[in-house]
């Protein structure tokens, strides 16, 4: 996200949250967010209170917790890269088998690929969109085991997505969330996981 599409997402969030009579400001720097809401008494401290851009997300997943509470079935993500939100999700369904997909390598270059070719991304060369999403970590799955709150939760299906959905074909789930950025796994993701959502489940893309 450019620099100043960045700030004016902190802009439409500090509106949100003073229209909802909710106390939020940001540091010095417009590096964080400073005062903690009403939720926070209830919801332990997580990464996007120091992550302003991921405000929204964060709140979002709190609220669908509530919707789909009564509802059966796993969450999945679909894009996990270092586990920020996996981890956020993982807190919000203690009770809830999370499926993890992701390459945990970085975006696949037929997809990469696709992108680039349907023009789907400007000015980024194919081998820098590929490179995208790699990581400095050694083991991306032990390091996300191992940062979130019920790791006997999580089920990792490494590898490229949908290659490795046939597992979990019989699974239902009260929440998705697919987070891969690219045209293929997100359409890919949406014919697989639509079916398998529980009715009044949640998935966002
Ligand atoms: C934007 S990052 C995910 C960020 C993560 N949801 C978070 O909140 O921190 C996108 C991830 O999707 C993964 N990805 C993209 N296409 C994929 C595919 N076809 N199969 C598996 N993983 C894929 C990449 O490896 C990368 O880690």
């Amino acid at each position: 996200m450019g620099l100043g599409l960045f700030r004016r997402s902190l802009v439409l969030q500090q509106w949100i949250a003073k229209k909802c009579g909710m106390r939020v400001s940001l540091g010095p720097e417009d590096t964080g967010l400073v005062y903690r809401m009403p939720y926070d008494e209830v919801a332990p401290t997580h990464c996007y209170l120091n992550a302003p851009y991921d405000y929204c997300r964060g709140r979002t997943l709190e609220l669908v917790r509530e919707q789909v509470e009564d509802l059966p079935g796993s969450v999945a993500e679909c894009g996990v890269f270092m586990g920020d939100f996996a981890r956020l999700m993982n807190h919000c369904f203690p009770n809830r088998k999370l499926f993890l997909y992701d390459t945990f390598e970085s975006f696949d270059k037929r997809d990469a690929d696709f992108d680039v070719e349907a023009d789907f991304v400007k000015g980024v060369s194919r081998d820098d969109l590929h490179a995208t999403c790699k990581t400095d970590v050694l083991d991306p799955v032990s390091f996300i085991r191992g940062a979130c709150p019920h790791p006997e939760k999580l089920v990792f299906r490494k590898g490229y997505f949908p290659e490795t959905v046939t597992p979990d074909a019989d699974e239902e789930f009260a929440f998705v969330s697919l987070d891969t950025d690219l045209y293929k796994p997100i359409y890919a993701g949406l014919e697989f996981f639509y079916p398998r959502l529980h009715d009044g489940g949640h998935l966002r893309a």
